[in-house]
């Protein structure tokens, strides 16, 4: 969905995130949540914790799974992305959090540990994705095999500095390893929600979306999943060849095609 502005881009993404949960909820039984960290949710998950306190959809059965933690961080550490989750979604959500143990002494064993745990709780029933402007999804760098699964990854020197910011813009607090959930793990969530914005973002939205599938552009691999929704702003749509083709079918959507 190409919309114009980061603001509506969050209004949807809060739209289809709910919409999911909700008709998982209807299923019965625990309800898995995937949810990204870094800025692009952000004004999402603000639209989701406004529209909870106005008592629009609960979180009843509801548990928060991560996509990804960054090695070697102190449990609690502020910039940890359970301690981020949590402070940006999930605490006034009232949602349990679980992720990958990124202090644990091993993390190759804690990957493992994570990849059976969402085994076992999952499928997840929505899962929030971001980009990277590499084209990474989770922390999947170019190069990720599209069928891998919970393990740890080396960062790319690009993916430090992007995420030096939240670290007082020095590169060198940025971890270096994270453990992130693989490609076909990813995947195996029913309904995926990509959002995007900004130029920064264009060229790799239109290499996910319209390019080959590839390990080159780890986001390529939404392409093989029968439930996507890609929500970007009129930045981030800038270098889609078929923009024009997805405001028209935007512009048509049947009533009954639901998300
Ligand atoms: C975060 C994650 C990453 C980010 C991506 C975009 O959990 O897995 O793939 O979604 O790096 O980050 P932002 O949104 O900060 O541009």
């Amino acid at each position: 969905m190409l919309l114009p502005t980061p603001e509506d881009c969050g209004r949807v993404v809060a739209d289809a995130v709910i919409a999911s949960v909700t008709a998982a909820q209807a299923g019965g039984g625990p309800v898995a949540l995937g949810l990204a960290t870094g800025s692009s949710p952000l004004l999402a998950y603000r639209e989701m914790q406004a529209r909870h306190r106005a008592g629009e959809w609960t979180a009843d059965g509801v548990r928060a799974f991560l996509l990804d933690e960054y090695v070697g961080l102190p449990a609690g550490h502020p910039e940890s992305y359970r301690e981020v989750i949590r402070r940006e979604c999930t605490d006034e959500l009232g949602l349990e959090v679980h992720g990958p143990d990124g202090s644990a002494a091993d993390p190759v064993q804690a990957a493992v540990d994570y990849e059976a745990q969402l085994q076992a709780a999952g499928p997840v029933a929505v899962q929030v994705l971001g980009i990277g402007g590499n084209g990474h999804v989770g922390f999947n760098e170019p190069g990720s095999s599209l069928a891998s699964r919970t393990r740890v990854k080396t960062l790319t020197e690009r993916t430090r500095l992007d995420n030096a910011r939240f670290f007082g813009d020095d590169v060198e607090a940025v971890p270096r390893h994270v453990i992130t959930q693989g490609l076909a793990t990813i995947r195996e969530a029913r309904h995926l929600v990509l959002v995007a914005t900004g130029e920064a973002k264009a060229a790799a939205v239109a290499d996910a979306v319209e390019g080959p599938v590839s390990a080159s552009c780890p986001g390529s691999v939404l392409q093989l999943h029968p439930h996507v929704t890609v929500v970007v702003d009129d930045a981030a749509a800038s270098r889609l060849a078929r923009a024009e083709y997805y405001r028209y079918v935007l512009a048509h959507k049947l009533a009954t095609q639901g998300w």
